[in-house]
């Protein structure tokens, strides 16, 4: 396995809209373990596969407190939401240290493949409902972010592009 870097916004290519796996083969089955390495090296509860460069339709999440309950969802599709919505904070590991409240709805049901090529049905409440559409709007090149305001969003911008060139200055 191995950790790759994650995209940072606003980096552009975080916009780009991945396309659907065409076969769960031994290539796909790496890139869901390479991302779940990074996913838990980072500290993050969920990761898609546009914030690692690669545009194909995968995300990996594991919202347990020992990091031991890892699910892939491979071409994820939205089936059902609920009317009812809620308001919850976000991060994203492309979007460092930048939390912030998005409404969404509450419930979401999720058809997927899973890292055996397998069909599976989830139904999503609390923080596993956030989790998957947040990075379900990464495979469709959308950050959290643009959920804000356009004056916090470019607050944010600034404090990334900032954050970055620091970081190359070895500060
Ligand atoms: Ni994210």
């Amino acid at each position: 396995m191995a950790r790759l870097p994650i995209l940072r916004y606003p980096d552009p290519r975080l916009h780009t809209v991945a396309r659907p796996v065409a076969a769960v083969d031994e290539r796909v089955r790496q890139l869901v373990d390479d991302m779940l390495e990074t996913m838990y090296a980072a500290d993050g509860v969920g990761l898609a596969a546009t914030q690692l460069d690669v545009h194909e339709r995968v995300i990996v999440m594991d919202i347990s407190e020992q990091h031991d309950r890892p699910l892939v969802l491979i071409n994820p599709e939205i089936v059902a939401r609920s009317d009812e919505t809620a308001l919850a904070e976000e991060g994203c590991l492309s979007v460092p240290l930048v939390y912030d409240r998005v409404e969404r709805p509450a419930r979401v049901t999720v058809r997927a493949l899973g890292r055996d090529g397998q069909p599976f049905e989830l139904d999503a409440e609390g923080l596993t409902a956030v989790c998957v559409q947040h990075e379900m709007d990464h495979l469709v090149g959308k950050v959290f972010v643009e959920y804000l305001s356009p004056l916090k969003r470019e607050r944010i911008r600034t404090k990334m592009l900032k954050k970055t060139r620091d970081e190359m200055r070895g500060k």
